[in-house]
């Protein structure tokens, strides 16, 4: 079978990082058309030059990154310093890119890549702040019925939110956007926080990681470390979830995951909700399952095959 083409829209994040390498990492099923990058755990120049030297990182020098929306529809940028550290992936020392960023608009190849494939055919992959998709979806509408699959990370249902009580910070950060995606009747797919905390990632798994002895193994060492330092006052063991790498774990064993079809509505007037992923998880609503929401993964199967992943990195 042909490789399934993708989009990454990503704000990298050492999670997003971990994401990156996994889908790099796993060619012969996932064909990675482009990168485009958001303004969202740290500010859009430091998220794109993050994936220009990640995707180096993987020997995808090749591999083209266009820079996106240096800000969210209507609020102002949210970023987290305090969780990736100043750079994003902080824990890690790369070299400076060897090349920079297309000139198009993430937003502009968005549209242009979908529009010139076959129906059916492209799945975007969002890892943070959904304003590049949402804003594409804006532009040219006719997009949408051309999506095979839009696959997110974002959002809670039992769990609420991580940025909020009651949201998760990627929907939090650009509530519109995720709304304009979820409202668009384009196939969603949601990896939301109660199905990231299911993998958990520990120091042993990482540690593993250093039989590989690649310059890309190091790295993802390095950034795990940062990464793992931050939640103690959430977590009673050291494991924490690598949210973002449930996205291409979906898409190459989707058979690791449970899920529900469900409607989910964002919520974008509450003060107090803002953010919210509304998941009809009874269909009390009757409102069209507009949704795949996953759940538990199977761990063990969903860290050996990023382990594989990363083995095929130099
Ligand atoms: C999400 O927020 C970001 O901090 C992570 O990169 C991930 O995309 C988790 O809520
Ligand atoms: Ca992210």
């Amino acid at each position: 079978m042909a490789p399934r083409k993708i989009i990454i829209d990503t704000d990298p994040g050492q999670d997003d990082a971990f994401a990156l390498l996994f889908a790099l990492g796993a060619p012969h099923e996932l064909e990675v058309l482009g990168v485009t990058t958001v303004g969202g755990n740290v500010p859009l120049a430091r998220t794109t030059r993050n994936a220009l030297q990640l995707t180096e990182l993987a020997g995808r020098a090749d591999l083209p990154v266009f820079a996106g929306c240096p800000r969210p529809m209507l609020k102002r940028l949210q970023t987290a310093e305090y969780v990736h550290g100043e750079s994003g992936i902080d824990g890690c020392t790369l070299p400076a890119p060897s090349r920079p960023a297309r000139d198009e608009h993430a937003v502009n190849w968005m549209v242009r890549t979908i529009m010139d494939a076959p129906e059916g055919e492209i799945t975007v992959c969002t890892l943070g702040p959904m304003t590049n998709l949402g804003m594409a979806m804006v532009m040219e509408p006719r997009i949408i019925p051309r999506l095979r699959e839009v696959v997110l990370m974002g959002g809670g249902y039992f769990q609420g939110g991580n940025a909020t009580p009651a949201a998760e910070f990627n929907i939090w950060v650009d509530p519109q956007a995720a709304s304009v995606v979820f409202d668009s009747g384009a196939p969603v797919t949601m990896a939301s926080i109660d199905c990231t905390w299911t993998a958990m990632m520990t120091p042993a798994w990482v540690r593993s990681l250093g039989a590989l002895k690649s310059a890309s193994a190091e790295a993802l060492i390095g950034m795990a470390e940062f990464y793992m330092s931050y939640g103690s006052h959430k977590f009673d063991t050291p494991d924490r979830p690598i949210h973002d790498a449930c996205v291409p774990g979906y898409l190459l064993v989707p058979e690791a995951f449970a899920f529900r079809q469900c409607s989910v509505v964002i919520e974008t007037r509450s003060p107090e909700t803002e953010g919210m992923t509304v998941v009809d998880w009874w269909h009390s609503t009757g409102r069209a399952r507009n949704c795949k929401v996953l759940g538990k993964v199977d761990a063990p199967r969903f860290f050996d095959r990023m382990y594989r992943a990363f083995a095929t990195l130099p």
